[in-house]
């Protein structure tokens, strides 16, 4: 079985290959912090060796619960937040039909997402959709104490329970949180939902491959083992030395370039189904490295829509950017382009042609065109848009993010910036014990 790829050969016009190579030694030693938990947030590495650790009596409870919300339900809801979230989006868009939204497969529940925000119109305008439907939960909180997403389960939770009463409501409702700790762990117990347990080492970033991604993963109808043994494949091949080890030199190749002034990453894609990998990319990059005063900030396109709104800035704007595009060499589909008689738009030269073909030449030719205009270029290459490669690619990212925050001398496990609008919050909100608190703020308003 092929692996995903990284090619840092325009990189080498911004940063010399030696002054990369020379991170291999800082690289070999982060990747040894991590590995003997001896680096900043070493409490939080349990996703390092999560997928060679996860069993398949372990996937298999977790596709009959799945299985039980398949039989159940039309819509499953996820309730949860960033890393609480993005994993199970990003997956779930990635695999999914790109027009699925408009026709349910009635094969498949249809996967729609809660908690993730706290606007008035979109809980009216779910729970309006969901008065017509069989539907089921999972949600989804380390901590259990997330307001956005303990108040969309909250809302859910009463409007589930009057469709079809607690005792059958109690059986579509999983809850993923701590072991012990938590409002919706007490909550889980006294109402006895199943569980599924979130391990204290694993922070939420990093918890795809726990049952925060694998479950709502396998009830839209996913293939968990496949996911998960791309990802087996990915922690081997990324526990070898730095010329072998292409997690390690994403991470050496990103922070040469930070070092040289290149102060933003966009990640770019060629397949809008990857938008939502960008956004699980930027949580796990933006909230593990953009702290004390340092960080790359993580952005991201999907091309080549954006090179028409986007484009001129990367092409022409201010030269604190470099690139790194995520490449699918083969689509799942073969469209071709027809010959046209009249030829009236002239396309004809492209007649015969896959679709995919006329991609990748955009692909190449934007790629020339950013190097050409001083944008350095990463490119990690998937050979195709699947399970086992996409648990390959998250797995890549995850390793890479853990030396990368080491070699920028930060701990990239934790995310104390995150509290400060919380705290603020709650002030406003007046919370209970957030007195002293509620009464400072008001008084600069
Ligand atoms: O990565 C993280 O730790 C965060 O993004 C959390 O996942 C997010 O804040 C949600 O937290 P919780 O799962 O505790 O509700």
């Amino acid at each position: 079985m092929e692996n995903i790829s990284i090619q840092l050969d325009q990189v080498y016009g911004f940063v010399p290959q030696a002054k990369v190579a020379g991170y291999a030694s800082a690289c070999e030693a982060a990747q040894q912090k991590l590995h003997d938990k001896t680096g900043k947030g070493s409490d939080f590495i349990g996703w390092l060796n999560l997928p060679s650790s996860i069993t398949q009596d372990f996937l298999a409870d977790l596709q009959a619960t799945a299985d039980s919300l398949r039989q159940k339900c039309e819509v499953v809801v996820v309730a949860g937040i960033g890393g609480s979230y993005l994993g199970a989006k990003a997956v779930i868009e990635a695999l999914s039909n790109s027009l699925g939204w408009l026709q349910a497969d009635g094969k498949n529940p249809v996967i729609l997402f809660a908690g993730h925000n706290i606007s008035e119109d979109y809980l009216f305008e779910l729970t309006a959709f969901l008065k017509k439907k069989s539907f089921g939960i999972i949600n989804i909180s380390k901590s259990g104490t997330t307001t956005e997403t303990a108040l969309a389960f909250r809302l859910l939770k009463t409007q589930l329970e009057e469709q079809v009463g607690k005792k059958e409501a109690r059986e579509r409702i999983v809850a993923i949180t701590d072991a012990k700790r938590g409002a919706l762990r007490t909550l889980a117990t006294q109402e006895g939902y199943k569980t599924y347990v979130i391990p204290d080492d694993v922070g939420g970033r990093y918890s795809v491959l726990t049952p925060v991604g694998l479950l709502p993963i396998a009830v839209a109808g996913y293939d968990i083992r496949q996911l998960v043994a791309g990802a087996v494949a990915m922690e081997s091949y990324c526990d070898t030395a730095f010329d072998k080890n292409p997690s390690a030199q994403y991470a050496a190749a990103r922070n040469a370039l930070y070092a040289a002034g290149k102060k933003i990453e966009i990640l770019v894609n060629y397949h809008p189904k990857l938008h939502y990998v960008s956004e699980w990319w930027k949580q796990l990059y933006g909230e593990s490295e953009g702290k004390e005063g340092k960080g790359i900030y993580p952005a991201s396109v999907d091309l080549t829509t954006d090179l028409h709104s986007m484009g001129q800035w990367i092409q022409q704007g201010e030269r604190i950017i470099f690139e790194t595009v995520i490449s699918v060499a083969e689509p799942d589909h073969c469209v071709k382009i027809p010959a046209d008689k009249e030829n009236l738009d002239g396309l004809n030269y492209l007649a015969g042609k896959r679709v995919d073909e006329v991609n990748k030449m955009a692909e190449l030719g934007t790629r020339i065109a950013h190097v050409d205009g001083g944008v350095p270029n990463l490119k990690v290459v998937m050979p195709k848009l699947n399970e086992y490669y996409i648990g390959q690619l998250m797995y890549f990212f995850e390793k890479a993010c853990g030396i990368s925050g080491y070699l920028l001398g930060i701990n990239p496990f934790d995310q104390p910036g995150v509290e400060a609008y919380k705290k603020n919050m709650f002030a406003l909100l007046e919370k209970p014990g957030y007195e002293e608190a509620s009464a400072a703020i008001r008084k600069r308003l």
